[in-house]
């Protein structure tokens, strides 16, 4: 079978694999790299369960080749922790309790690590905006909203 070369970063560590050309980041991830807390939902870029950054930059997995990300940084939600440590944006959704069955909860904790990096004191509306992507079946929304702002709060105190 063909396959291609990849050399890319993944939390913080370089990476070195071989795989068949067709491979989504998402296979890779979840079936060559056992990073399992990226999840798969919809499988066509609806849901958001399987959003991960690449550079900084939120993607959903499943539209993404693994090819694509030769030489660049992917980074998961097993990256977020240091040592032992939650990373804030995941210790305020323990806080707040901004998750039931969790499923969507790895994508939703990226995509407001995403947003707080780019922007520390978002408003509302910038929030919303997003988490749009997200789709939660669980929480109806307000737990992972008020999680997101006891993060951008808990963030500021570190700053
Ligand atoms: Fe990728 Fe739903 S599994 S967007
Ligand atoms: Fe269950 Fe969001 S917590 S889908």
């Amino acid at each position: 079978m063909k396959t291609i070369d990849l050399r890319f970063t993944i939390n913080g560590a370089k990476e070195r694999v071989s795989i068949p050309p067709h491979r989504t980041l998402l296979e890779l991830l979840r079936d060559d790299l056992q990073l399992i807390g990226t999840k798969e939902g919809c499988g066509h870029g609806e849901c958001g369960a399987c959003t991960v950054m690449l550079d900084g930059v939120t993607v959903n997995s499943c539209l993404v080749l693994a090819a694509e990300i030769d030489g660049r940084s992917v980074t998961t939600i097993e990256g977020l922790r240091s040592g032992d440590k939650l990373h804030p944006v995941q210790q305020a959704f323990i806080d707040e309790s901004g998750y039931q069955c969790g499923f969507c909860t790895s994508g939703v904790i990226l995509s407001t690590k995403a947003l707080l990096d780019a922007n520390p004191h978002p408003s509302d509306d910038e929030i919303r905006q997003a988490l749009a992507g997200n789709f939660c079946r669980c929480t109806g929304y307000t737990k992972i909203f008020e999680s997101v702002q006891a993060a951008a709060k808990g963030l500021e105190g570190d700053r």
